[in-house]
């Protein structure tokens, strides 16, 4: 085999990836409607009612209410759900830091638990010893697009009665055995931000079947507003997180289309499985017959060094794209060490505030491993490529793997 393309050799691929967002004549129609309807806003535009109704029943939910942002759409979901400010809510420290974010924006103390190293979902058995006489929520992340233990996970919050909001803001379409992650629980969150699998620059979406959870929750995204109440009457907090029609309009054509991306991506993710497992040193993660779909938003493999003569991730992470795989090493601290976190910088301009929690002291073995030693990730773009674009990426783990002591 030649020799590797970060010691001079030619690297297995050239060719780049396939490019994201994808979009097409759809998009343009849809803004087009909008721009020339001289309803730009949703309050007096109905695009944004029609996405709502529309992506709620794709994920088989009653209600949805879109919200700018997927962290707009966690912090707002855990008030319409009742979670108190000062109460601990239960989040993965192996997650993008709006899951934890969120709780704060919304008064609430995040714990963090270990992830599982099998699925990098939070660990199921790590809940009950984080609950305390505070804690109101949890906060399972359906991460990269798998969904979590969602079994496991209710049964521990109907033992506790502590909410579930699930944050699914990389699990559009995912199946929990058989049914659309979103509204399993109290409460889910979608992100449509430009890295996301249905993308609008940004927006996010709170789906519930709970009638309540969603009349708070379009209230607190509307200034306090009540459906059936005057524009100029307000009946609890709120503030401005409306969507733009805009966005409404990209994100239709973006579901429209969703199902076929989704189809490709999945393919391609079951083909790198197949691919990468039988290479010593790369676990794949583990296959979960309760998830009936997986939304396919990163490819996570766990890179084990003693197979590739000791070398760290971040030196095979180089030499992986130096091959012409475009790859990276994820989330590089557990979110308890960021320093927000650390210096409990809560309050203005990051002053410190007193908390029942002192972040300084978790430890999270699985997750500290995904950060510092093992995760390895390609991005959704990359399972948009064909099943011989997987080939390459075997082959040029396979290459290193040959080659791992020149590095
Ligand atoms: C797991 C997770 N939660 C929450 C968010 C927040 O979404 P947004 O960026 O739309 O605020 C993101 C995405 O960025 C995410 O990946």
């Amino acid at each position: 085999m030649a020799s590797l393309a970060i010691k001079g050799g030619t690297p297995v691929r050239k060719a780049p990836f396939p490019v994201w967002p994808v979009w097409g004549d759809e998009e343009i129609a849809n803004l087009t409607e909008v721009v020339k309807s001289g309803k730009w806003g949703r309050l007096n535009g109905k695009v944004t009612e029609r996405f709502e109704q529309k992506y709620a029943a794709y994920q088989q939910a009653k209600h949805g209410i879109a919200v700018n942002s997927g962290t707009t759409a966690l912090r707002l979901a855990l008030t319409a759900a009742d979670v108190n400010p000062g109460s601990e809510v239960i989040c993965p420290a192996y997650t993008f830091i709006a899951t934890a974010s969120a709780a704060v924006e919304a008064g609430c103390v995040p714990v963090f638990i270990d992830i599982d190293s099998q699925s990098y979902n939070m660990d199921p058995n790590a809940i009950e010893q984080a609950i305390s006489p505070r804690t109101e929520a949890i906060m399972p992340v359906h991460f990269a697009g798998r969904p979590a233990d969602m079994d496991a996970i209710m049964a521990v919050a109907q033992k506790h009665h502590l909410k579930v909001i699930e944050d699914a803001a990389q699990a559009w379409g995912a199946e929990w055995n058989g049914k659309r992650v979103g509204a399993l629980a109290d409460a889910g969150c979608f992100s449509f931000q430009s890295s996301k699998n249905i993308n609008a620059g940004e927006g996010g979406i709170i789906l519930t079947n709970d009638d309540l959870i969603a009349k708070f929750a379009r209230s607190h995204h509307n200034c306090g507003r009540s459906e059936d109440g005057l524009w100029y009457e307000h009946f609890y907090f709120g503030g401005n997180y409306r969507i733009t029609e805009f966005q409404s309009a990209v994100l239709l054509a973006q579901l429209e289309r969703y199902d076929e991306l989704l189809k490709i991506r999945q393919q391609n993710l079951n083909k790198l499985d197949d691919l990468l497992a039988p290479i010593e040193g790369i676990q794949v993660l583990a296959q979960d017959e309760r998830i009936t779909s997986h939304a396919c938003h990163l490819y996570i493999f766990r890179y084990l060094k003693d197979h590739f003569a000791g070398k760290s991730k971040e030196v095979f992470i180089e030499a992986l794209r130096k091959e012409g795989i475009p790859c990276s090493a994820g989330y590089s601290i557990p979110l308890y060490r960021q320093p927000v976190f650390l210096n409990r910088a809560f309050g203005p301009r990051g002053k410190s505030v007193a908390l029942p929690v002192n972040y300084q002291t978790f430890q999270c073995p699985e997750t500290e491993k995904a950060c510092y030693e093992e995760a390895v990730w390609f991005t959704q773009n990359v399972l948009l490529a064909t099943e011989e674009d997987m080939n390459d990426i075997a082959e040029a783990i396979a290459k290193i793997k040959e080659h791992a002591d020149q590095l």
